[in-house]
């Protein structure tokens, strides 16, 4: 499987390929850069998450892979190929079929997402009618009870008519998962699917998304704060900090042996059995950087408990670049953080 590849073509056999990205805040007289450098591929069928705290640009990432950057943010460079072939070079009109025809979204709130004056059915079918208008009627409604089956849906022929808010939370988030999936997308980009769900519902419905996405052959992109949810869901795993991806690796190796400071630290902030329900540990110490006026040198010198100081830190920003043949790191030091993994084992 390929990681990280910054040399501007797309490898492959992938179903997409972001090179170089970059997104501005467009301001009358200037530009200034909140997402950068931004590098990855995902391949048929595998699950890749990117992970980061709240502002680090994970969901402009994705709605600029849908073609749904709005002013005041803009593209400001790099390629996004789908199958190979780079959007750009489509006309507007080709672009949005291929886009609608082969990634699908999953938002984070279904109820903002759903039409609340619709019944379940007719959402469903509504889209099925535009992308695939060769079904009958019929095919359309049998079509729409397969899919709420496919997500677990109970009594799916009788959901088929209720109203969005005549379900639970959980249940519409399946019927977006359902609603993603209805024309054989190759990709579902999912930005934080579950993060307005009970804790025991989410694990359910990430485990409904993968499962149904795996039947339906279609890859996911899944963002995420969350690395519970990456080490759940994840074949690959970027990490995102401050507008750039800082680590990328296999999820068993990230979580084994992360060669980012961040990343550590994320790991460390994991609630395990033993920590007070009331104590949130979901954090990393201290505050992410305003992403306009970023520290000299590495953008987590700040925050950064493995740095002891050191000038380069401070002085030349780290670049993410190979540590092995699956594993990329933007850290100056990141071969110190070799040699005792974080479960003790020696490398
Ligand atoms: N429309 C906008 N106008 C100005 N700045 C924006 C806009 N959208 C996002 N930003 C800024 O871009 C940065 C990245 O935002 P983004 O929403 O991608 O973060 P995120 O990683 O998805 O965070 P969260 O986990 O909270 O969803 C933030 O600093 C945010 O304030
Ligand atoms: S480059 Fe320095 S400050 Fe940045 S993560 Fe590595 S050790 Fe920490
Ligand atoms: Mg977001």
């Amino acid at each position: 499987m390929s990681t990280n590849n910054a040399s501007g073509t797309p490898a492959d056999g992938m179903v997409l390929s972001v090179r170089n990205l970059s997104i501005d805040l467009v301001a009358k007289n200037n530009r200034k850069s909140i997402v950068s450098d931004i590098n990855f591929d995902v391949g048929k069928g595998e699950t890749v998450c990117i992970v980061g705290e709240s502002g680090s640009g994970k969901s402009v990432t994705a709605l600029s892979l849908m073609s749904l950057t709005m002013p005041p943010l803009a593209i400001g460079g790099g390629e996004i190929y789908l199958n190979g072939q780079n959007l750009a070079s489509l006309s507007r009109l080709e672009r949005e079929r291929q886009l609608g025809h082969q990634i699908a979204m999953v938002f984070q709130d279904p109820m903002t997402a759903l039409n609340p004056v619709m019944r379940i059915g007719e959402q469903i079918t509504e889209s099925l009618a535009r992308h695939q208008p060769e079904l009958s009627r019929q095919q359309q409604w049998q079509r729409a009870e397969d899919l709420l089956q496919l997500v677990g849906v109970p009594s799916p022929r009788e959901r088929l008519s209720v109203y969005p808010h005549e379900m639970s939370g959980g249940m519409r988030q399946r019927i977006l998962i359902a609603i993603a999936l209805a024309n054989n997308p190759q990709l579902i980009i999912a930005d934080e699917p579950t993060t307005a769900l009970d804790v025991t519902v989410q694990a359910q419905v990430l485990e409904v998304m993968q499962e149904a996405c795996r039947h339906a052959g279609a890859a996911i992109l899944l963002i995420t704060h969350d690395m519970g949810v990456v080490a759940e869901c994840a074949d690959r795993v970027f990490v995102m900090y401050a507008g750039r991806i800082v680590e990328q690796a296999p999820v068993t190796e990230l979580f084994k042996r992360p060669r980012h400071p961040y990343t550590r630290a994320l790991l460390d902030s994991i609630p395990d059995l033993h920590s007070p329900p009331d104590e949130d540990l979901s954090t990393v110490t201290g505050d992410p950087p305003d992403i306009f006026n970023l520290p000299s040198g590495c953008a987590f010198r700040t925050r950064c408990g493995f740095s002891n100081g050191r000038s380069l830190c401070s002085q030349e920003r780290p670049h993410l670049r190979a540590i092995d043949r699956h594993h990329a790191s933007a850290c100056h030091f990141a071969e110190e953080m070799a040699g005792v993994d974080r479960f003790g084992e020696q490398d």
